[in-house]
């Protein structure tokens, strides 16, 4: 594991820049800004090492973007409509950073905050502990929060994520890992080729906003069922106004559980030509799936690439979006003497 500089931030903070590597030659590398993660470097079939997530080269790049990179998303992850939620009788008030909504923590969210590090080597594998206290009433939100992530890269191509926190007062709590893969590697084409499969029978439809509607409907019969494993070109641009709505997929599934404690698997992603298969596995109920519809290319990215149209996506796992807003949904409000804890696995492998 080594230890560099990356850069300063416009408020002048020093930033570093840790580099991790397993047995497998597999090489992480992640910032204390945000916990981001700049790249991901995985064998292809044949052993050749590539680039599988979308980034900056460097931290201007990150501090300009607004596509969050690689970061660790909070205090909440996805959308709250309107920017407004009440707890225990009183309102708050937070960002509206996106449209009409609040959006990923707000203006100035747990991606943009700096981390205390500490790094940790055992036998099988490397990580890094990041720590982050959000004070009260930051971007709105009620109480002060201690936030805890541990990322763990083990010697058998796992990428694990640990979450933790503990609030004084009740707050809403959602956090989130939002790296773009292109298992392609190098992101230099879309992921229309990669091959999808969802552990979910359901879905939760939006409005034009992105907002859930509330409802919990199945994926039977719309483009939206990746049950069984389906590129996700095949139906992407299909006349449907949930599509249009998210100019693709953008949208949380309802992962089947049944009853397990543990993390169970939600995704798994085969990219034909290297052969790369990527599967998630989370305690977490849902995740969004989003197909990189708002790259456009303007932001140029590692190298000199332009980030087109669909030429990454993530699979965050999280709650419900809006959830503070639905009481229908898995509650999202941590209280004071309890904890927030929540795993989330990425494992990668190739197939013939
Ligand atoms: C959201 C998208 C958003 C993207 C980047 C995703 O989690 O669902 O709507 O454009 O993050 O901001």
């Amino acid at each position: 594991m080594t230890r560099e500089p990356f850069g300063t931030t416009a408020r002048g903070e020093a930033i570093s820049v840790y580099t991790l590597r397993n047995a497998r030659g597999t090489e992480l590398r992640v910032l204390d800004y945000g916990g981001i993660i700049v790249s991901l470097k995985i064998a292809d079939r044949n052993g050749r090492l590539d680039d599988v997530v979308l980034g900056y080269d460097s931290l201007a790049g990150y501090e300009r973007g607004s596509s969050y990179f690689g970061a660790i998303i909070g205090r909440y992850g996805n959308r709250i409509a309107k920017g407004r939620f009440t707890l225990d009788g009183r309102t708050y008030v937070l960002a509206r950073n996106n449209g009409p909504n609040h959006l990923h923590g707000g203006r100035n969210g747990f991606d943009r905050a700096v981390w205390g590090v500490a790094p940790f080597e055992r036998p099988d594998s490397v990580g890094l502990v990041f720590r982050y206290t959000s004070r009260d009433g930051e971007e709105g939100y009620p109480g002060t929060l201690q936030a805890t992530v541990t990322y763990t890269l083990t010697n058998r191509n796992e990428l694990i994520f640990d979450y933790h926190a503990s609030a004084d007062k009740a707050t809403p709590v959602n956090l989130t890992q939002h790296s773009y893969f292109n298992l392609a590697g190098d992101g230099t084409r879309d992921i229309l080729d990669h091959v999808v499969t969802l552990n979910a029978d359901r879905f939760t439809p939006v409005d034009s906003t992105l907002i859930p509607t509330g409802e919990i409907k199945s994926v039977q019969g719309t483009p939206f069922d990746f049950r069984t494993p389906t590129p996700i070109g095949a139906r992407i641009d299909r006349d449907d106004a949930q599509l249009r709505f998210g100019r693709g997929y953008d949208h949380n599934f309802v992962l089947n559980k049944a009853g397990e404690r543990g993390p169970t698997l939600a995704a798994r992603v085969y990219e034909p030509a290297s052969g790369r298969v990527m599967q998630i596995y989370t305690t977490e109920p849902g995740m969004q799936f989003y197909s990189g519809n708002f790259l456009d290319g303007t932001a140029r990215g590692k190298h000199g690439v332009a980030y087109r149209h669909r030429y990454g996506f993530a699979m965050e796992t999280q709650h419900y979006p809006d959830s503070p807003n639905e009481p229908g949904f898995p509650s999202t409000i941590l209280h004071p003497g309890e904890e927030y804890r929540s795993r989330t696995i990425y494992t990668f492998a190739v197939q013939p």
